[in-house]
């Protein structure tokens, strides 16, 4: 591997190493320097409705639309009159031309076994799919929720229901079967597209059976399309279970895509926010799609001869954005790969980075620290020389970590785009562009074109350099979320109540002097663990329904792995008592109410919560005892102080 840092310059302001893109890889670039940046981002702020159309353009309407923004403040409709069909965009308009023949995912099961489909397999896989779904009486604007492993199929599904304009609901395999009730509830679905299980770590992850659970209490499903993947013994009811490779089996390879307008829901995609009910996040079909279209064209620097890898999971939002409709709508060849990092051991994403010559790869930052752990000798065994760009997302990149990945991963010689952005957000908002930006560890740099980025103080002005504040956007863009589903009145409370006109993000940050973004991390009560974002709500909501908890408080400590693990305080009702088994039986309470990757990682078992005197619970307290083991700011308000000292000597036991 490569040790070269040519790119390497000398410390910038504030001492921060800065590293320029290559001469070489501006050259290629599409925006090949910043000053070429500058221009165009101060092109697409004075007229972004002019930017964002000429992105649009690229893509494929059957019907153009009359207007690009229609903005009745919070509500967006973007290209409104115009008709498309995403599924066509990411698949026909490939598949009918000439990259018919072009690999459009490389499959790697986690026992190994590999699959390339070509545009052309997944135009046929789609087509038969959509005739399924159809003749499964599935129709436009019905919902489908998806509970699958990593498998093509999953991308199989998603197109497909987009292809007949049903919104799909896609819920993270680690998910228990009390949240895809949650979700089938709100969303109101008919239908569910799940497996047998998947492959995680050498073992067989049943899904089906919590599908099944979930459907004890919900009642409005008509059909469940089941995808055989690893054998297990699963339980099928002939009433409304159906096998995928049955349907399939008669199903033609011929479909026809209606043409759906440009604001016709494409997907609901539940998140954690600052209450216990998860947000169902709507996103449509015209705008999202320029949206993840222009970002993986220009972040990415994508091109034909790429391969290109993201490692997310499906059933979050950057598996939607760039593993299903940025990279297929740009007509990319990509890894798709279904089980975990470390099986059989930490080498697996390199030996296929080596294997499949993947030439970008987009990452989380808790993923990176994991490898660090691991060893050098992993990475060290396989040539990463294919590489040429790095990404990373989810939250911020710790220095140490972007430093091992920029020189143990790419050789030195790969720039890495840092990309800010939030489900509701539905495409990168801040990011380097790799041709142009200089990167500099731990910042996500510069806005992307048409994004009015900015940082308020409390009282709505703008902060000055370096100074710590709330981010906001301050005009529409394409991809951003239409609404909550079927809440209105939260979608207008949560982003759009602070600052008239602005866009709250719920984050933190700080803007240093030459205009670079440095995210600081959430400002409400959403922890980031492993970059998943869960609720502090949430967490709290599902402890107090196990029979034994009166009260429970969730607040974050810093983790060196996960970024964030959570801490939560346990008040029990009288008939209970404080053990270990107790505290085992909370973790898998959570675990069944939300899903293994919400339990809790400390449990304090206390006498009492530190409270004011209206009652609210202090979690600013809590959380200065979990990170720091003291407190040190002002108690006085609270309804019973010595509570805090009670709290502190059991942390410190
Ligand atoms: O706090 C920010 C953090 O992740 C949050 C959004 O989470 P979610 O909707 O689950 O989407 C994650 C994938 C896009 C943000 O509010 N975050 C995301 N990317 C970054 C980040 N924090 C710092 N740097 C990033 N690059």
């Amino acid at each position: 591997m490569s040790q070269s840092s040519a790119s390497q310059q000398a410390a910038a302001p504030g001492s921060a190493a800065v590293f320029l893109p290559s001469k070489d890889f501006a050259a290629k670039a599409r925006i090949p320097s910043l000053a070429a940046y500058r221009k165009l981002y101060q092109e697409s702020i004075d007229d972004p409705e002019a930017f964002w159309a000429g992105e649009a353009t690229e893509l494929l309407w059957r019907k153009p639309w009359s207007k690009v923004l229609d903005w009745q403040e919070p509500f967006a409709k973007w290209f409104d009159g115009g008709k498309l069909n995403v599924c066509e965009n990411c698949v026909d308009r490939h598949a009918l031309g000439p990259r018919h023949n072009k690999a459009a995912i490389i499959w790697e099961g986690e026992p190994g076994e590999q699959r390339v489909i070509t545009y052309g397999q997944l135009h046929r896989d789609v087509c038969r799919f959509a005739n399924v779904l159809e003749s499964n009486g599935i129709k436009a604007g019905d919902r489908v929720l998806i509970y699958m492993p990593m498998v093509p199929e999953a991308v199989v599904a998603m197109l497909g229901c987009a292809r007949i304009g049903a919104v799909h609901s896609v819920v993270f395999g680690g998910f228990s079967s009390e949240a895809i009730y949650d979700r089938l509830e709100d969303s109101g679905a008919i239908a569910i597209i799940t497996a047998d299980g998947g492959w995680r770590r050498g073992k067989v992850v049943a899904l089906k059976p919590a599908v099944d659970e979930a459907l004890l209490k919900y009642r409005k499903i008509q059909r469940v399309i089941v995808l055989r993947r690893c054998g297990n013994e699963v339980a099928i009811n002939p009433d409304i279970d159906v096998w995928w490779h049955d349907q399939i089996a008669t199903a033609s390879a011929k479909h026809t895509p209606k043409a759906f307008d440009s604001e016709h829901p494409l997907f609901i995609l539940y998140t954690s926010g600052s209450t216990g009910k998860p947000k169902g996040i709507l996103h449509t079909s015209g705008g999202y799609l320029t949206g993840t279209y222009a970002t993986c064209k220009y972040i990415f620097d994508l091109r034909d001869e790429d391969v290109f890898w993201c490692t997310a999971d499906v059933g979050w939002i950057t598996g939607h954005s760039y593993v299903v409709y940025g990279p297929l709508a740009n007509g990319a060849t990509q890894i798709l790969y279904e089980g975990a990092p470390n099986h059989p051991d930490f080498g697996r994403f390199w030996k296929m980075i080596e294997a499949y010559g993947v030439s970008i790869f987009y990452t989380a930052p808790t993923a990176i620290r994991a490898f660090i752990k691991a060893g050098d000798a992993f990475p060290a065994a396989h040539d990463l020389s294919s590489l040429r760009l790095l990404g990373s997302v989810g939250e911020p990149i710790n220095p140490e970590a972007w430093t091992w990945y920029h020189h143990h991963i790419g050789g030195g010689n790969c720039p890495i785009v840092d990309t800010w952005w939030q489900t509701e957000t539905g495409a990168i908002l801040i990011s380097p562009l790799p041709g142009a930006t200089p990167c500099i560890p731990g910042t996500a740099s510069l806005p992307f074109f048409g994004i009015d980025a900015a940082i308020l103080d409390e009282s709505g002005e703008e902060c000055g350099p370096n100074q710590d504040g709330r981010l906001v956007i301050r005009k529409p863009w394409p991809a951003m979320t239409r609404c909550i589903y079927n809440d209105p009145e939260r979608f207008k409370k949560t982003y759009w109540s602070d600052f008239p006109g602005r866009y709250t993000t719920g984050d933190g940050a700080r803007r240093d002097e030459h205009g670079n973004f440095w995210i600081i991390g959430r400002l409400d009560d959403v922890l980031n663990v492993s970059g998943h974002r869960l609720g502090t709500a949430e967490i709290e909501s599902a402890l107090v329904s196990h029979p034994a908890v009166a009260e429970a408080a969730a607040v974050g400590r810093p983790d060196e792995m996960k970024g964030q693990a959570v801490a939560v305080f346990v008040t029990l009702k009288a008939n209970f008592s404080e053990s270990e088994s107790l505290r085992q039986e909370l973790r898998n309470h959570v675990g069944h109410m939300i899903g293994a990757l919400a339990k809790p990682d400390d449990i304090h078992f206390a006498p009492a919560l530190p409270k004011t005197r209206s009652g609210k619970i202090m979690r600013r307290i809590l959380k200065e005892l979990v990170c720091t083991g003291e407190v040190t700011g002002n108690i006085t308000t609270l309804e019973d102080y010595t509570v805090v000292a009670t709290l502190q000597r059991n942390i410190a036991r």
